[in-house]
């Protein structure tokens, strides 16, 4: 906005200006594109301050009462998508507070201003947003952990393979792999609450920095506004956003997880794994080859993990080197926050749906856990249990690999006779060991993969779901 004929009066700071910015200045600083996101938060703040102004005089009965009703107006026009944003608007909060003054007239709109400042009227607004974007995360959190444990219920007893290096270690129950993904996002679900936890602080009251000369009750705000507690210091209530950090990194690390878990679905229907498929509504063709029953759902989601991750790294090296209190680049901390919630809010139900739409193929899942000499760390530990030690015993059962190898099969191609030839310590019941089921069974740590153990832990795994889920 370079028009002349605006000298910057009108705006929230125009008083001691001439000139208006510059065009360039202007559209560098605007951030209403954006921060109107924020303005649900924004007038529950002007509601609470309100309530403050009329309680220490400022504002008497009537008017209070007419800003409140105002206040609703400008809500239900939000609400509608309908708040008519003006191009001199720099940010939410000067847009509000120039509609106010249109809609009360410059006495009784021009009021609400006093105490107050927008960084910290910014910094409450964020951590109102968020502390609501964490409940939706987590409840979104919860419902994947369940869409999880009902393909474990399912599947409680299927047999698969379990890898490393990505090669085929040690047969597992399908279960106790999807399960693993419960509890890692069970963690993620816990730093949600704790990030939640810890910017649920009220911070209005602080003013520009110092407090304000006005009888402004901190300790009100709180509890208009539902926060746990006042911050503790006004200069770190109007500079510190921490607490967008800490919410960017639980995001960052959900969102690393879920680009696992997506990997995974990747390769499990993949022709070559040929493990699962997804249903055809979580399913994509390709527009030139018709053969083609493509994961995009699951890339999206791996794909998806860049930005977030990147949202991150941006606000980090905003905060880094700025001097206490507000800066300006503070104001670059909302498109981050607002990618990487828009992003797992996208996200979610997305993986949440192709996790449940997934079919898996017994025949295949066994067949691959069977192979691999994926039972050759059962046969050297029976030899340690017959008091063989474990060096000598990993040696022994390393020749009858290479014996099997030079055969084309598997430990189970070599006859009973030959196994038990590999060492004294063995007899023909060794061979007895060589069956798959049996070896998951053996496994009967609390937290291993036994059948047993997996329904014990798979009750845990659903009441953790359900405590994040809400149902
Ligand atoms: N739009 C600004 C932001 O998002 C609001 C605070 C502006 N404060 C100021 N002193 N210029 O950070």
């Amino acid at each position: 906005m370079s028009d002349d004929a605006d000298s910057g009066a009108g705006r929230l700071w125009g008083g001691r200006f001439e000139q208006g910015p510059a065009e360039a200045a202007w559209q560098l600083g605007v951030s209403t594109e954006f921060d109107r996101d924020l303005w649900r938060a924004d007038l529950a703040g002007s509601r609470a301050h309100t309530q403050e102004l009329l309680r220490i005089g400022v504002l008497d009965h009537d008017e209070a009462e007419s800003m409140l009703e105002a206040i609703d107006r400008c809500a239900a026009l939000f609400a509608e998508g309908r708040f008519p944003f003006e191009p001199t608007d720099e940010d939410l909060h000067g847009a509000i507070e120039r509609w106010l003054v249109d809609e009360l007239g410059d006495e009784l709109g021009g009021k609400l201003r006093a105490g107050r400042s927008r960084n910290d009227q910014i910094a409450s607004d964020l951590r109102l947003y968020l502390r609501e974007a964490c409940d939706r995360l987590r409840q979104q959190i919860g419902e994947l952990q369940q869409a999880l444990c009902a393909q474990a219920a399912t599947h409680l007893d299927w047999i698969a393979p379990g890898y490393t290096h990505l090669q085929r270690g040690q047969p597992v129950l399908l279960s106790h792999h999807l399960l693993a993904y419960v509890w890692m996002f069970d963690r993620d679900a816990g730093r949600v609450v704790d990030a939640r936890n810890r910017m649920d602080a009220s911070v209005l009251g602080a003013g520009a920095l110092a407090g304000t000369t006005l009888d402004l009750d901190p300790a009100n705000y709180a509890r208009d506004l539902g926060f746990g507690r006042v911050a503790e210091n006004s200069m770190d209530a109007v500079s510190s956003r921490d607490f967008a950090v800490e919410f960017l990194a639980a995001g960052a690390i959900l969102a690393v997880h879920l680009s696992r878990l997506a990997e995974e679905i990747v390769l499990w229907s993949s022709a070559e794994f040929g493990f699962a498929s997804l249903a055809d509504a979580y399913s994509t063709g390709s527009s030139i080859m018709p053969q083609k029953r493509n994961p995009d759902v699951a890339e999206l989601v791996r794909g998806k993990a860049g930005r977030v991750v990147g949202d991150l790294v941006a606000l980090l090296t905003v905060l880094k080197g700025l001097p206490l209190t507000y800066d300006r680049d503070l104001q670059e901390d909302k498109e981050p926050v607002f990618d990487t919630v828009r992003t797992l809010e996208l996200v979610l139900p997305a993986i949440s749906g192709a996790v449940g739409s997934l079919t898996f193929d017994r025949e295949r899942l066994e067949a691959a856990a069977g192979g691999g000499f994926s039972l050759a760390t059962d046969l050297a530990e029976e030899l340690v249990r017959r008091g063989v030690p474990f060096r000598e015993a990993h040696e022994v059962v390393g020749r009858l690999v290479r014996q099997a190898e030079e055969r084309g099969g598997d430990l189970d191609v070599l006859d009973p006779s030959e196994i038990a030839a590999a060492h004294r310590a063995l007899d023909r019941s060794a061979a007895d060991l060589l069956d798959v089921r049996d070896a998951v069974e053996r496994r009967r740590a609390s937290f291993a993969t036994a059948s047993d153990r997996v329904r014990e832990q798979l009750r845990r795994a659903q009441e953790a779901a359900a405590a994040n889920a809400g149902h």
